[in-house]
């Protein structure tokens, strides 16, 4: 049987923005009987207990499949409903091999027998009004795991639609998009709606002891911060005949920035998140240099291949931020903080003093975040606590996002022109493939790429 793992009692104390907080929060107010008004909402919410909860997936691709059989290993009756993308073959594959998946474990094990997967043709939906169909379905929880430029539309529709979420990081391409989400999460606390987001480092074990030490002043002050994704190049899906630009810039949705917001926002947002964690707040200002060295041509749409920045956080500690998608050159994915009193390897889960001496490990172990978020997820509906990490998952991507108008711009600007920035990527309610997408490329078939010094971002 798959275990419900333990929550450990005493960690995060100072997470601020993060759901454990919420629960900590909860467990004392109740003991006080002094509940504030949301905290009242969340105690009067619907507990799943043992019922069924109902699922649906919307962008059915490698990490919506992915994400689904996270919620099929969760303790408990669940019902995947509805498959949605963009893509009719995406639904189908989607379809077919988590039905066989999910056939084949439960030949295995008794621990699926409370698991079922129910789509058929009628609940399977493509186009870009997928979502729309989906929403309308008899379902709990919607699994949004499109490219995150779609996500602040089909976030503010779940949650008028009444449903839970567990959406995918990103959440928005933009900082319009992100006001949206921010809009949309108080919605969803006002509903009663559970959010997930999926910056799953927040719920690793290793890491929640690791910041929670560092907060109760492991290392003294910090003074500076250092986060790194250093990788190379993902995936290419090469133009076919036939293809409109719509569907190829959606096929290859990583190198356009309204669908994917650059990989600062994509990937590097889960390293800037651990920051924002640990100093429990956003940076207010910054600067950055980034370029397309290598990355060029017209397979590579219109995004950097590599980005650095120097954050300051509101205490005045700073952040040197690096990501890099430039094959052959050193790669690095982690986080690190400087204090007054030693350092600390925050990915490795590694505290020393500033002799070199360590003063703590986590050691092995603590489990993946991608599957503990969905069993504390799932957990919590089934107890009838409704967590909600829209805001820190939106305000993460807000700090990614800020690092890129840096990169982009080669200006120095502050975190609310960032957030009020009235530049827009262009992302719309498209009704069909035939529409132009927001960028077009050249007669040469290449994309405009950003030229710092020139381009506006705010
Ligand atoms: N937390 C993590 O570690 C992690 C890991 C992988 C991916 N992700 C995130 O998951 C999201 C999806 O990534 P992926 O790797 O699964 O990409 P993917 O390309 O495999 O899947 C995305 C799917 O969304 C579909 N889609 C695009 N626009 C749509 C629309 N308007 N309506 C319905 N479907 C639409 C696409 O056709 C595609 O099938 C991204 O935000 C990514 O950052 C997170």
């Amino acid at each position: 049987m798959t275990q419900l793992p333990t929550r450990p009692t005493t960690d995060v104390k100072k997470t601020s923005t993060g759901r454990r907080t919420f629960l900590k929060a909860a467990t004392a107010a109740a003991a006080a009987s002094t509940l504030t008004p949301a905290l009242s909402l969340a105690r009067s919410a619907h507990s799943y207990g043992s019922d069924e909860i109902k699922i649906v997936v919307i962008g059915a691709g490698g990490r919506g499949s992915g994400a689904v059989l996270d919620a099929l290993h969760t303790a408990g009756p669940v019902r995947v409903v509805a498959v949605a993308d963009a893509f009719e073959d995406v639904v189908r594959r989607c379809v077919s091999v988590l039905s066989k998946r999910l056939e084949r474990a439960k030949s295995r094990s008794t621990q699926f027998a409370d698991k079922t997967f129910d789509v058929p043709p009628e609940r399977q939906f493509f186009g870009f009004d997928a979502y729309k169909k989906a929403l309308a379905t008899d379902c709990d929880l919607v699994i949004l795991t499109t490219p995150p430029g779609f996500r602040p539309l089909h976030f503010a529709a779940a949650v008028a639609a009444g449903k839970h979420v567990f959406m995918e990081k990103p959440v928005a391409t933009d900082a319009k998009g992100i006001r949206e989400v921010l809009a949309a999460t108080r919605s969803a606390k006002e509903k009663n709606l559970a959010v997930g987001v999926g910056l799953q480092r927040r719920h690793e074990r290793r890491y929640q002891a690791t910041i929670e030490r560092l907060q109760d002043g492991a290392i003294g002050d910090i003074l500076l911060t250092r986060a790194y994704w250093n990788g190379t190049t993902p995936w290419v899906r090469p133009r076919k005949d036939g293809q409109t630009e719509m569907e190829y810039q959606m096929r290859n949705w990583y190198y356009f920035n309204w669908l994917c917001g650059d990989h600062i926002v994509e990937q590097h947002i889960h390293n800037l998140d651990v920051i924002n964690w640990l100093k429990g707040g956003y940076p207010v200002e910054g600067n950055g240099m980034g370029g397309c060295q290598v990355r060029k041509g017209r397979d590579f749409g219109e995004t950097f291949d590599h980005h650095f920045i120097e954050f300051t956080y509101a205490d005045g500690s700073k952040m040197y931020s690096q990501c890099r998608h430039i094959p052959g050159c050193y790669n690095e994915v982690s986080e690190h903080a400087h204090g007054t009193k030693g350092y600390c390897n925050i990915s490795g889960a590694a505290i020393h003093d500033h002799s070199g001496s360590l003063i703590w490990e986590f050691g092995r172990g603590g489990g993946g975040g991608h599957q503990q978020e969905h069993h504390d997820l799932f957990a919590d509906l089934r107890a009838g606590r409704i967590p909600n990490e829209g805001e820190y998952g939106a305000l993460s991507t807000m700090t990614a996002i800020f690092g890129r108008m840096l990169t982009y711009s080669g200006q120095k600007l502050t975190w609310d022109q960032a957030l009020n920035s009235q530049v827009e990527l262009g992302v719309r309610d498209f009704a069909s493939f035939d529409e132009a997408p927001p960028v077009l490329p050249d007669a040469d078939g290449k994309y405009a790429l950003p030229v710092p010094g020139r381009t506006k971002v705010v």
